[in-house]
This record gives structure tokens, sequence and C-alpha cells, in this order.
């Protein structure tokens, strides 16, 4: 196991991962009496979880979303109702502008499924949020998975896994010309004097004839600080996996051992490279649960009294919809067979490797769900979360909530002072934009990103 010394080792990353419902990933917790999720719908639940992300050095605030509903399991949503499995949910990117205000730093990571937007439309709203936030947008590029989704928004079917990456690749470059080949730099002048609020001679047409999606004009929005917002993916999948490498700049790795979490990264680092790209310019994080007190034993008493309330079935239910398999029709101790679906494939491709029946599945989703769950002191904690990030060279960890907000309120009052204490959590932020913070070179993608094609030059 590789142990870096304080002064080469490098800052852990940090993203609160969370979503705009009151179940996420812990299932069942909205019922504890001191959880506060049930509040998803208010501003002010929002606003106090920037402000405290912010006390605590949080680089982003990392929101999830699904477009569809969990309806696989019992192959009804009666359980997703009752438990409340990411339904409600409402849209993420409204949180944005309320949460920028109340906030200098945090990054704000926001899922949006590209298959059920134009283009247009989205990219004229994440360049208007990357303006209201100074810079501090970043887009979590999902492509969708559930066949609820189709049929609400009225299309015919799920596409084939594939070809919604081929779809994407489209989306990103017509997105690409937008933000970064229409409006050259200092086109916008703001000249009073000589009544010249943008230069004609620098805002460009932009063209674009393809597959998918045709468009053909000027982009309405002015160059915002970063221009492209920060790209996160998840891909797992070797389509997934060629996607990722190609336009991401962080990548979340799911994660059941660290050795399998090391050699992803590996896998992913020689991914980068193939693209012609630096190796080190995908952050990649793991997603964890932690559950943390003054001592080991307070902890685990903490973890006993939280899982009183979880819902592992409601865990289960989540997860047949990921994998598009009717998981209530096994017996508990019935190995899962693997079907083929056009759901997670990555998730999905376990169930060929492994003999997996719903009680594992069940005590996996306790708590954690699919994420490695660390339960113990803060100085445990923090070195295990050091010793995990060292063995496997991820970048950062995705840190769900467990029972809100008070699980982030430990996280910080706790761990963070031991992180930092050891020379691996930063005291202070950078000043800059989102991208700027994480890669310390500027706030615009680099020359080296596929992006680079669609710019515009100075005519
Ligand atoms: C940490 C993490 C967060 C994710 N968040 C979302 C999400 O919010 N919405 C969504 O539709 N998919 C989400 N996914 C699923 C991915 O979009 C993708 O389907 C998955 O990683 C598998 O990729 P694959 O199709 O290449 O196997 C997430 C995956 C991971 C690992």
């Amino acid at each position: 196991m590789t142990v870096h010394s304080p002064t080469t080792a490098k800052h852990i990353l940090l993203n609160a991962f969370d979503m705009n419902s009151a179940g996420h990933i812990n299932h069942g917790l909205w019922t504890h009496p001191r959880d506060e999720s049930h509040r998803f719908n208010e501003l002010s639940y929002w606003t106090d979880l920037a402000k405290l992300l912010e006390e605590g050095l949080f680089d982003g605030l990392f929101i999830a979303d699904i477009t569809g509903v969990y309806d696989v399991y019992q192959q009804n949503i009666d359980l997703t109702l009752k438990e409340s499995i990411q339904l409600p949910s409402h849209d993420p990117s409204t949180l944005v502008s309320a949460m920028a205000a109340v906030t200098e730093h945090l990054g704000f990571g926001i899922t949006v499924n590209l298959s059920y937007e134009s283009p247009y439309q989205f990219a004229r709203r994440f360049a208007s949020l990357d303006h209201l936030t100074q810079g501090r947008i970043g887009w979590n590029i999902v492509t969708g998975y559930l066949d609820s989704a189709e049929r609400l928004i009225g299309q015919q079917g799920l596409k084939d896994h594939d070809l919604r990456y081929e779809q994407a690749n489209e989306f990103l470059e017509l997105c690409y010309k937008f933000w970064e080949g229409s409006w050259e730099n200092d086109a916008v002048q703001k000249d009073k004097i000589n009544r010249i609020f943008s230069d004609p001679s620098k805002v460009h047409q932009i063209q674009h004839q393809g597959k998918f999606y045709q468009s053909q004009g000027v982009f309405q929005v002015a160059p915002s600080i970063q221009r492209t917002p920060v790209l996160y993916q998840a891909g797992a999948s070797a389509r997934g996996l060629a996607f990722a490498t190609q336009h991401a700049e962080a990548m979340f790795i799911g994660a059941d051992h660290p050795d399998k979490v090391k050699a992803q990264v590996e896998t992913i680092r020689k991914l980068i490279k193939t693209q012609g790209r630096d190796p080190e310019s995908i952050k990649l994080f793991v997603g964890i649960s932690v559950v943390t007190a003054e001592t080991d034993q307070q902890a685990q008493e903490k973890f006993s009294e939280y899982i009183r309330y979880a819902s592992p079935e409601a865990g289960l239910a989540h997860f047949s919809s990921s994998i598009g398999l009717d998981l209530s029709q096994f017996a508990d101790d019935e190995a899962i067979p693997y079907k083929q679906s056009n759901s997670i494939v990555s998730v999905n491709n376990k169930f060929k490797q492994q003999r997996i029946t719903p009680q594992d599945l069940k005590a996996q989703h306790q708590l954690g769900g699919r994420y490695p769950v660390f339960v113990g002191s803060p100085s445990h904690v923090a070195e295990q979360l050091i010793q995990f990030l060292d063995h496997t060279g991820i970048d950062g960890f995705n840190l769900t909530r467990t029972v809100t907000p008070e699980s982030h309120q430990d996280f910080i009052r706790l761990v963070i002072p031991e992180l930092q204490q050891r020379g691996r959590y930063k005291t202070t932020y950078t000043p800059g934009s989102l991208r700027h913070k994480l890669f310390q070179q500027g706030d615009h993608l680099s020359t080296l990103h596929p992006v680079q094609q669609f710019r515009c030059t100075p005519q």
C-alpha cells in the first residue's frame, strides 16, 4: 500500500452527494426523528446546506437527478411512493442561484439527462448559471436508463445503451460550439460612449448538421467565466468509459473493493492518455457514507441507531430499476440470474461475475447502497479515507448524506480537522472558478480537450 508523506501527499477533494428529494442513496432514513430531508422542497433547507458545506470547505455539492420513476420492483410504484425512493424529486438546477447567493466558493455539480433536452436550451441555461455563480457550475452528464422516463416524455422505449452515448457525443459537440465557438473572448465591450454593447465582428454563427441535431445561428449567451461548465461523468461500461475519458474532467467510480477501484483507476488513466489528454486531467471520485462520533464505540452505537430506520427493501427496489430486473420475484436466498437489459450495464454485469442473492443486496443496502461505509472515531475515519485514497489513486470522495443535516455536521466538526492535521485537506479555498479550484490551471478547458476544435479564433 502506498503511503505518502504529508509534504507530498495530495489534498482530498470532497463533494457532498445529494438529490433534490427525500430519499437518495440511504433509503428509509427520512423516518429518523432528527432527519430533515422531508424539507427538500424548502429553499432554506438548501441555502443552509450550502452555507454548512462552505464552512467545511467542500469543493462542491453534487446533485444527482433522475428522469422517470422506479417502477420495476413488484412492477409498480407503491414502495417507491411509500418510502420516497427518489419520488417526489424536483429539478436540481432550480436550487443553484439561491445557493450561489449565500456562498462564495462552493461548486455545484448538477445532473442533467441530455436525452430529453434540446442542446440549445440546455446550453443556454447552464451558461446563464455559470454567469450567476461566477464560474462555479458543473454538469454531470447522464443519458438515462429508465423505460418509465421514455413513457413520461412520450418516446418509443429506451434507446440502445451504446446509441445513447453516440447521441451524447453529438450533444456535447454542439454544446461546445455554443459555449466556445460563437463569441470571442472580448466580444462584449459595454462601451457606452461609442454605443457598442457587443462587437458584431466578434460574434459568429455556428453551423451543425448531425445525425441527431441540427442548428445554425449565434448563441444567445455571451461567454461566462468557465465557458464550458466543469464536466462530470460516471460511464463504467466499455462505451461509457470511452465517452467519459474523452470528455469528462471528473469521474465517479463505483466501488465495492479498494483493489477493484485501484484497477479501474489504472484503466481510466490509460484510456485518458489514449484520448490524447493528460492522464491527470480527470479527477476521480468514489461515493462513500460515513458515520462518525467522538469514539469508535459511540460511532458504532450511532450506526446501529441509524440502521433501525433504514429500509433495505427500498434499496432493493432502487437497485431493480438500476438493472431493469424485478428483484421481488426471487427468494431471499436465490442467486439472481444475469439478464441482459438496457439499463446500467456496469452494475448489471456483476451478476455475471458473482453469486448474489436478494439477501446479499438487502444487507448491502442497510446503509451505503453501492458505496463503501466508514464507521468510527474521527481519527479512525480520517486514517481509513487517506488509506483508501492512497491505495486506489483516486482524488476524492462524494460523501452521501445519512441523517441530514446531522451527518454533514458531524463530518465537518469531527473528521475534517483530522484530515487537516494530517495535511490532507485544504485549510482555505483557492480563489477563482470551480475549474481553477480543481486543477489550478485557469478557468477554461485545456487545449488538449476535444473542445479545442470547436473554439472560435479571433478574426
Ligand atoms: C456516483 C454516481 C452517480 C450517478 N448519478 C446519476 C444520476 O444522478 N442520474 C443518472 O441518471 N445516473 C447516474 N449515475 C449512473 C450513470 O449515469 C451511468 O449510467 C452509470 O455510471 C453506468 O454507466 P454505463 O452505462 O457506462 O454502465 C451515477 C453513477 C455513479 C457511479
